[in-house]
């Protein structure tokens, strides 16, 4: 681990205080007569049962004392949680079960108020719009930078957050995404000492990032640059179980309190403990053995990236390209370009899933993602490099022309995301008639992943024709409500 923290016999990192609570109530039998209803397993239908065993479910309990209560907590949720903080070299870490999500929008809830404004890149995930609608704010958008030749697109520089905060000096505080999907970090160190200087809070989604920290051939994390609130999918990177993550506070200008009241109202009562007792259980793998586990993927991914770069018609960027461009790269991320091949991502991604046996994480018309963890193995990389091989040597697609590209649309917010979402019926309308009306709905493209339209920004002639084109080539928009785009929901004035 590079901040390797001071040892405390109370904090022991070993320790994995909630999992040993739970497994220890699982072996008395006691009696339940507390949610779940499966009662310890006994009720799980055997079709499930048969394949998984009866004994996980023993330790999807709900809130007594001697499990603790998530939103109030005083026994081994609190000691796990302050093993994470001490872990991650915070204040305070707050366990999520809804991901990042959750994170996200408690972010902008604990730090703005109706009527304030943020600035963020506009390719943020969907829950940061989520975030703005609940709290009652005006987004400041910020373009992401693009890069033609890789085919992705770069969140916020430095420079452009300056740019921005002179611009508008009152925005209360600037959300950057760091590392992106792609595991491309910014300089998130100048863009904290930006924000700071003028007093402004700033909030990382490192929902990707939850490693960096434990491995110094990684990109910096968010919280050694400094950020104040920093939310990570402990789950995406780690060994936590899907939905885990974690919302680490480490501010001088947010109040604590206020962080806490936000996350405990946008969390259920029911959390899944087994996926809180996997951020124990990950946090203490990563302290124990992260270095090891990391400098071997590290090793696993450089290799298989050098063995995809000397393929014909697939390629890898390197760190060396990234930091060329000024930001870092999680190389244990692999964004693997396949436009040479003639085939779009979603196509290979077809294949690879078909004929070998290989799931990526996501594909768009230029890239293939893989997304590589604490479980990946040197042999499944070896299967995904020798599989590209394969397609490379047999398989030859018609020559494409796609070219990645961000609409220069100039959006005008005429009315506030919330007061649409809240106070205004809506209607559809067809495209054609959707001009000069205000968006009710969010509609984003992929590639590139930014919204063309969210709530409350005025339609434009040039947004309609772009949106058309993209119906013409049958691009999928996320947001529409039919399969082809033919209408958008506009607010409904009279
Ligand atoms: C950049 C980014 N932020 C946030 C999220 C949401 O994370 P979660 O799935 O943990 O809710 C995602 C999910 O893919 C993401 O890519």
């Amino acid at each position: 681990m590079r901040n390797a923290k001071p040892k405390n016999g109370a904090l022991n990192q070993d320790k994995t205080p909630l999992l040993d609570t739970l497994i220890s109530h699982a072996k008395r039998k006691v009696i339940s007569f507390h949610t779940p209803g499966h009662k310890n397993g006994r009720g799980i239908d055997k079709r499930l049962a048969s394949f998984t065993g009866r004994n996980v479910y023993a330790l999807d309990v709900t809130v007594f004392p001697e499990v603790d209560s998530l939103h109030d907590p005083t026994g081994p949720i609190r000691k796990a949680q302050q093993l994470m903080a001490r872990a991650y070299g915070v204040e305070q870490s707050f366990f999520l079960v809804n991901g990042s999500s959750t994170g996200n929008m408690a972010m902008i809830l604990s730090v703005c108020r109706p009527g304030d404004s943020i600035i963020i890149s506009r390719n943020a995930h969907k829950s940061t719009l989520g975030g703005i609608i609940l709290a009652g704010v005006w987004p400041i958008w910020i373009q992401p930078g693009i890069d033609q030749n890789l085919d992705i697109l770069f969140d916020a520089t430095p420079e452009q957050v300056e740019a921005t905060l002179k611009q508008y000096p009152e925005a209360k505080a600037v959300l950057v995404t760091s590392p992106t999907y792609n595991g491309v970090t910014t300089n998130i160190k100048k863009i904290a000492e930006i924000c700071h200087a003028r007093g402004k809070v700033l909030l990382v989604d490192e929902a990707h990032g939850a490693h960096l920290i434990f491995h110094k051939d990684l990109p910096m994390s968010a919280i050694e640059a400094g950020a104040d609130l920093i939310v990570q999918s402990t789950h995406k990177t780690l060994s936590a179980i899907s939905q885990g993550s974690v919302l680490h506070f480490n501010s001088k200008l947010v109040e604590m309190s206020k962080v806490k009241r936000v996350v405990s109202m946008l969390q259920t009562t029911s959390p899944n403990y087994l996926t809180l007792a996997s951020l124990d259980l990950a946090r203490r793998q990563m302290v124990a053995e992260g270095e090891k586990i990391l400098t071997k993927l590290i090793q696993h991914t450089e290799r298989a990236r050098a063995a995809i770069n000397h393929l014909t018609n697939f390629s890898c960027f390197t760190r060396a390209e990234i930091q060329g461009r000024g930001c870092d790269l999680d190389v244990t991320k692999l964004t693997i370009n396949v436009t040479r091949s003639g085939y779009s991502g979603q196509q290979i991604s077809e294949v690879l899933a078909k004929d070998f046996n290989i799931q990526v994480d996501a594909a768009d018309l230029f890239n293939l993602i893989a997304i590589c963890g604490t479980g990946t193995t040197k042999a499944d990389l070896d299967a995904l490099v020798n599989a590209l091989s394969e397609i490379d040597g047999k398989k030859r697609g018609e020559a494409q022309n796609w070219v990645l590209r961000i609409p220069s649309l100039s959006t005008e917010l005429v009315m506030n995301p919330r007061d649409v979402f809240l106070l205004y019926r809506s209607k559809r309308v067809s495209l054609r008639k959707a001009i000069g009306h205000i968006s009710a709905q969010s509609l984003t493209p992929y590639p590139p992943g930014i919204p063309v339209l969210i709530p409350g920004e005025r339609i434009t002639a040039e947004i309609v024709e772009y949106l058309e084109d993209l119906t013409e080539r049958a691009i999928r928009v996320s947001g529409q409500e039919a399969e082809a785009l033919r209408t958008v929901r506009v607010v409904a004035l009279h």
